[in-house]
């Protein structure tokens, strides 16, 4: 089986629809005051800087006089962001509002202002879309509980996978493969039937919703005399919000955890994933211990994803082959093939 590669237009067409959608750029810990950084989505190149008073903004990446990286410069006691090249400034609009080499009385001219993208701050993460349309086709996708009263909230870091996000958030939303993968985590290797009990597409294509009950190995707890390992018995909820953003409730005993995680596309075959894990204060678990287990569970996650063939998932449901127990993944399918994602045929036999 011959792979080829998908064509530039769809690449397009991937863009344009991710395109409408909020999409995370940055841990908002990452940009303090002051701060700046580079980001990438869509392939397209930004910057993400916060002026002296907190207000954030996402700009091109691009210096309008000479192509110059503005992540590369620094932001002003003023609150503007200087390009490193020539100290031309800009505001949070974009718009430039200072040009150094130009006598005092000289107008700036009205063309000088960068592309400046729409901004909002929530969980922990900056946000923006890239369609330029005024209204994204949809908002944020929630976290849930993450101001709740008694939830303590760790925004994790980062990671960035080579992989496309659509095959990363398949993944996240698969429920047949943790006795295989994560037998060392959470997997319980004697439990490879695992069915999702409920699975809900909603009318308007944007979510999926789907319960699971499990029986997960708990690696933390005490066996029971003559067992090799502890297992607990979990009910997962799990919500999906089209393209690239979901969510798993873990309930146990009476205690709970959400894992949230926001993907974005760096390019069409890389992927930022931003995440966060909550649980209830009482708990007492630390970010250190957060980002420990966390990174343990995505890791083998990853490098099954990063090797998945076609890199594009397959939107064309009559590729691969779907069964009962993968019907979380075929709603997801079939919201993104709705929302304009293209249905790339990338096998030649
Ligand atoms: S390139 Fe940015 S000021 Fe000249
Ligand atoms: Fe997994």
């Amino acid at each position: 089986m011959r792979i080829t590669p998908a064509s530039p237009e769809t690449h397009d067409e991937f863009y344009d629809a991710a395109g409408r959608f909020w999409l995370p750029v940055a841990r908002s810990v990452d940009v303090p005051i002051g701060g700046r950084r580079a980001s990438r989505l869509l392939a397209e190149d930004l910057v993400v800087w916060r002026d002296q008073d907190g207000q954030v903004a996402v700009l091109d990446n691009l210096c309008l006089h000479r192509g110059t990286k503005l992540s590369d410069g620094t932001v002003t006691a003023g609150g503007n962001l200087a390009c490193p090249y020539h100290g031309w400034e800009y505001a949070t609009d974009g718009v430039c509002v200072r040009i150094p080499q130009l006598a005092p009385d000289t107008k700036i001219p009205s063309k000088a202002r960068v592309v400046s993208h729409p901004v909002r701050e929530e969980y922990g993460l900056i946000w923006t879309y890239l369609s330029g349309q005024e209204e994204a086709a949809a908002d944020l996708p929630v976290c849930p509980d993450f101001a709740a009263p008694g939830w303590m909230f760790h925004v994790g870091t980062p990671s960035d996978w080579h992989c496309q996000t659509t095959r990363m958030l398949e993944n996240f939303l698969d429920v047949a493969h943790f006795g295989y993968i994560h037998a060392d985590t959470f997997g319980n290797p004697d439990v490879l039937s695992v069915v999702p009990r409920s699975v809900e597409v909603s009318p308007d294509l944007l979510h999926v919703d789907a319960k699971v009950p499990y029986l997960a190995r708990d690696p933390w707890g005490e066996p029971e005399e003559g067992d090799e390992f502890a297992v607990v018995d979990v009910e997962y909820d799990y919500h999906y919000d089209v393209p690239f953003s979901a969510w798993i409730r873990g309930v146990t005993k009476g205690d709970e955890y959400v894992l949230y995680i926001a993907a974005a596309p760096r390019t069409v075959d890389e992927t930022t994933v931003f995440w966060a894990f909550g649980v209830p204060e009482r708990l007492a678990v630390s970010a250190e211990e957060i980002e420990l287990r966390e990174n343990a569970v995505f890791q083998p996650d990853r490098f099954i994803v990063e090797g998945q063939r076609p890199e594009w998932l397959p939107l064309d449901l009559s590729a691969e082959l779907h069964l009962r127990f993968d019907s979380i993944g075929l709603g997801v399918r079939r919201e993104l093939k709705h929302h304009g994602f293209p249905v790339v045929s990338m096998l030649r036999p």
